[in-house]
């Protein structure tokens, strides 16, 4: 299938693990080029779900290599208990690789993180998983990376300057790091059961033409094209893949946006098209919107082509693929925002207006709902026709074809045209 990039095309939890479990069927290699332990993919194994936060989904194919890439950001601890998790399942983790030059998050990048948060008056609301102080000390040259893992007694000096660096800069105080004193136990701990997994990935990410590469997060939490300050600390839309991975540009055969059938976002930031009234709460009911990793409540809005354009124009999609069209099963209408007002101006596309979100008014279509049930549907024939034309409206306002329609949450329900 050549080489493909499943990338988020909003706020992430598009539903990227499901269409990664799906792609990857007759794939060699499954690679992350960005995130850690932050990301939340859901997938499902006969009817068992499985969260997935730093192991890409292709480890549901036993015979399917999974990469860590450089670009990463690895939590041990988290990774050890995700071995476990999908070692119950019955799957297998001798085909997990991670990038020696992968910076890894210790346990004080976690505090970091939450102190600051707690602190801050503008809060993030970040996943408080040390995602942001990882990336500032490799950004800052500091960084401990997956390759100081091989020598464990420089590993432990190399925290003991992290301790210290951070007591000293007062983001950690001494209670604090007593309350981790078993933490830190723990944390090097699971720094030697992944060094075994620890390599050179580079010859296995160049080493196939049927590489699937899996985006973390949403276009919009990008560092530089995301609603900044409200982002993550990497890179989720396609420019991260190349560096993340070491992946050339030219390598790259096909794009795929991931978006749902409606909008939406958790922890803090703008979001146009929030709904704050019932359709919001019947979104977030009927769509289960809670978050993969922290479990907080997603905040629900409708369809927002002009982030949808902006997103593709920034990711150079090919196609997308809408998740999650069944939740909109039982609106008598659903809203899709087609533009952009603010301060008299109008514009189909984010880019105009992307530090302006507090003037940004939404211009709505309304379309008529189905009011039947889209669950399981595998034919685009077999759509109610108001779904049918849903699909095709979304598809012409943003001039992209939507190749794959996903209709539940299990691999095969998806509609591939
Ligand atoms: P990711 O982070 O992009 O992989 O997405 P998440 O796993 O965080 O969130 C997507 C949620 O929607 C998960 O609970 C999936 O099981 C579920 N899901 C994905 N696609 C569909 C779909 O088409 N219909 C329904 N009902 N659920 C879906
Ligand atoms: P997946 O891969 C949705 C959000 C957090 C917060 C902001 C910064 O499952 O789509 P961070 O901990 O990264 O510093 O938090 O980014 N966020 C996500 N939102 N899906 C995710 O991942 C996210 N990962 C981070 O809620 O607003
Ligand atoms: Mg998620």
């Amino acid at each position: 299938m050549a080489i493909s990039a499943i990338i988020g095309g909003q706020w992430g939890d598009e539903g990227k693990g499901k269409v990664v479990d799906l792609l990857s069927s007759n794939v060699d290699v499954v690679a992350r080029y960005q995130g850690g332990a932050n990301a939340g993919h859901t997938v499902y194994k006969d009817n068992q779900k499985i969260v997935l936060h730093q192991i890409p989904s292709g480890v549901m194919r036993s015979d399917c290599k999974c990469l860590l890439g450089n670009g990463m950001v690895i939590d041990p601890i988290e990774l050890v208990k995700e071995f476990e998790n999908v070692k119950s399942k019955g799957l297998t983790i001798d085909n997990i690789f991670i990038s020696m030059n992968a910076h890894i998050t210790s346990p004080i990048h976690k505090l970091i993180d939450i102190n600051s948060e707690n602190k801050s008056k503008n809060k993030i609301g970040t996943t408080g998983k040390g995602i942001g102080p990882t990336y500032v000390d490799k950004y800052n040259r500091k960084g401990i990376r997956a390759c100081d893992l091989l020598d464990s007694e420089n590993l432990k000096s190399k925290i003991e300057v992290q301790i210290n660096r951070a007591l000293n800069s007062q983001q950690i105080s001494s209670n604090d790091l007593k309350s981790i004193k078993d933490e830190l136990d723990n944390f090097f701990n699971a720094c030697i059961i992944i060094a075994s997994h620890i390599t050179d990935i580079i010859p296995m990410v160049h080493g196939t033409n049927n590489l699937l590469v899996e985006g973390a997060q949403g276009t919009l939490l990008d560092i530089d094209h995301g609603t900044y300050p409200f982002v993550t600390s990497s890179n989720p839309s396609s420019g991260g893949i190349t560096t993340g991975l070491g992946l050339p540009l030219n390598k790259i055969d096909r794009l795929i946006g991931i978006f749902k059938a409606y909008t939406t976002r958790v922890g803090n930031g703008p979001f146009p098209t929030e709904l704050f009234d019932q359709d919001g709460e019947k979104l977030q009911n009927i769509g289960k919107e809670f978050g993969a990793t922290t479990g907080r409540p997603r905040r629900c809005g409708w369809f927002d082509a002009p982030l949808a354009n902006y997103s593709i124009m920034i990711n150079g999609f090919n196609e997308i693929t809408m998740t999650k069209l069944d939740i909109l099963d039982e609106f008598d209408e659903i809203k899709v925002c087609t533009e952009y007002e603010c301060n008299g101006k109008r514009s189909k596309n984010l880019s105009t207006f992307i530090n302006q979100f507090e003037d940004i008014k939404p211009i709505y279509t309304k379309v008529p709902g189905w009011k039947c049930s889209t669950v399981g549907t595998d034919s685009f024939n077999n759509l109610p026709k108001k779904a049918q034309e849903y699909i095709q409206y979304i598809e012409q306002i943003l001039s992209i074809p939507i190749k794959h329609i996903s209709t539940g949450p299990k691999r095969n329900d998806m509609i591939i045209r």
